[in-house]
């Protein structure tokens, strides 16, 4: 093998805005050898820059499902999965989710700080006003069938804000407007899209309710009957709707940027992530985790199955609500969720069997060793459907609740994009592995 000539390195490297410069990792490969800039932020984070591995090597990175990718610097959401921790702006999810309302942590994640109640007022006056939707836009759902999903709905409602408020500045009192519109609009347009989905009549919010309060109001209220959302629903919705509201660089906030990343408008980013959270992998297990334990429920609590069946890699059942790409421990927000979840319950004085089904299952495959051994651990969805359904909220319903609730981070994510002045559009490479070059046959010559 030829020795390697003296190494390559990156010519005037600027280094990356935000992060430290550390030094470099060698590469070597055939008969080059170069060096590739590291760098680390704030939390210890290092990472080699490869941006210019291919004019260096002709090497691209191969990175499936982007396990090992850092696609954006970003300083909004800090997750550490080994130790379980979950930070927005700096603060820990536990002190956010039970000290904050849902308004307030969506302030502090698109503006990077916790709201004065100056501001705090303000933003809530915004939210106010921005709550109907333009009357015209009621007609769309009279269109959609009657068993329509309502995240279908809600994702094609949101793409189509843009028809009625094209208006989008980056100036930074419009783009308070457009958070506020954004926010206040999708939250009526999916209690909306949940009223179409029963037949009934739309109930409009209302100004002297706060964010959440509005929200059950406008899905539970009806003319034939009277409906206060109690405080404890309010509290728990808010603290559910705390804990989705953003998750750093998962499939739809990277979704949300990818699709960003090429100028589009905010409302046509946010219903394309929308679209990625639908996926019972994603956003959609919550929903799963329930039917799974209604099965298991049926099947005379038969857990020892469900944990083989999980376990079988020919079978395609999954344990839903376990594992996570990030988490290799508890994820803390299914820490909290499910010590709400029994407080709701017992406020409440309800029983669920599913509830009890659930810590069962937890505890048997926490103490399997496969599970042990892949570090599966409860993730967010385990015990957010039945939190939801605590409250009252409908199966079909459970993804348009996490849809809404990532809203701020994925504004936030989109914003900061935006913002930034080393953006590129996203345009990954890929290795291909099709026919090399074929001669062309006319239809006369083709078997
Ligand atoms: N049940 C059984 N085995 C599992 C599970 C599960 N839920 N999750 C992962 N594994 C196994 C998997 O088969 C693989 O085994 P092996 O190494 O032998 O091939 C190993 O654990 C690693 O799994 P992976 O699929 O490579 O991990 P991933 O990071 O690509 O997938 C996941 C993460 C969340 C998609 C996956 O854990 C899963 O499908 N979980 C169930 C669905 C779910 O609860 N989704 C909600 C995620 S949290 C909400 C959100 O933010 O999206």
């Amino acid at each position: 093998m030829a020795k390697p000539s003296s190494p390559q390195s990156h010519s005037n490297y600027q280094g990356i805005p935000g992060t430290k410069l550390l030094g470099n990792a060698r590469l070597t490969f055939e008969d080059k050898e170069i060096d590739l800039p590291v760098f680390e932020g704030t939390e210890g984070d290092r990472a080699v820059d490869i941006s210019q591995l291919r004019a260096m090597t002709g090497l691209v990175t191969f990175d499936n499902g982007f396990g090992n990718t850092g696609s954006c610097i970003s300083s909004i959401t800090y997750i550490n999965g080994e130790k379980g921790i979950l930070r927005y702006r700096g603060y820990d999810i536990e002190d956010l989710a039970r000290n904050c309302k849902f308004v307030e942590v969506a302030y502090l994640l698109l503006e990077g700080k916790l709201p004065t109640e100056k501001e705090l007022g303000e933003f809530s006056s915004y939210l106010n006003e921005h709550a109907l939707i333009h009357e015209d836009m009621t007609h769309f759902f009279t269109g959609y069938p009657r068993n329509a999903h309502p995240m279908a709905i809600l994702a094609a409602t949101i793409a189509s804000l843009s028809t009625f408020y094209p208006e989008l500045e980056d100036e930074h009192e419009n783009f308070k407007i457009t958070t506020a519109r954004m926010l206040s609009k999708a939250r009526t347009i999916a209690a909306f899209s949940y009223k179409k989905s029963r037949g009934e009549p739309f109930v409009y919010p209302r100004y002297d309710l706060s964010y959440c309060a509005n929200f059950l109001n406008m899905m539970f209220a009806s003319s034939i009957r009277n409906y206060e959302p109690t405080p404890l629903l309010v509290k728990a919705l808010n603290l559910v709707m705390v804990l989705h509201a953003d998750h750093e660089q998962n499939c739809s906030t990277s979704t949300v940027r990818m699709v960003g990343s090429g100028r589009v408008n905010l409302y046509a980013a946010i219903s394309s992530g929308m679209a990625a959270l639908w996926g019972p992998l994603h956003g959609g297990a919550s929903q799963h985790v329930l039917e799974m334990l209604e099965r298991i429920r049926q099947d005379d609590c038969n857990y020892k199955k469900y944990i083989e069946m999980a376990k079988d890699k020919k079978d395609p059942f999954r344990m839903m609500g376990f594992g996570h790409r990030i988490y290799k421990n508890y994820d803390p927000r299914a820490r909290i969720l499910k010590e709400t979840c029994d407080e709701v319950l017992d406020e409440l004085k309800h029983t669920d069997p599913l509830v009890d089904i659930a810590k069962r299952l937890e505890e048997i495959a926490l103490r399997d060793d496969y599970f042990v051994e892949k570090k599966l651990y409860p993730n967010v969805d385990f015990y957010s459907g039945l939190l939801y359904r605590a409250m009252g909220i409908p199966l079909n319903m459970m993804v348009v609740m996490f849809a809404i609730a990532r809203i701020p981070g994925q504004v936030a994510q989109w914003h900061e994009e935006a913002l930034d002045p080393n953006w590129k559009i996203w345009r990954p490479r890929q290795i291909y592995s099709g026919e090399s070059r074929r001669e062309f046959l006319p239809m006369e010559q083709r078997v």
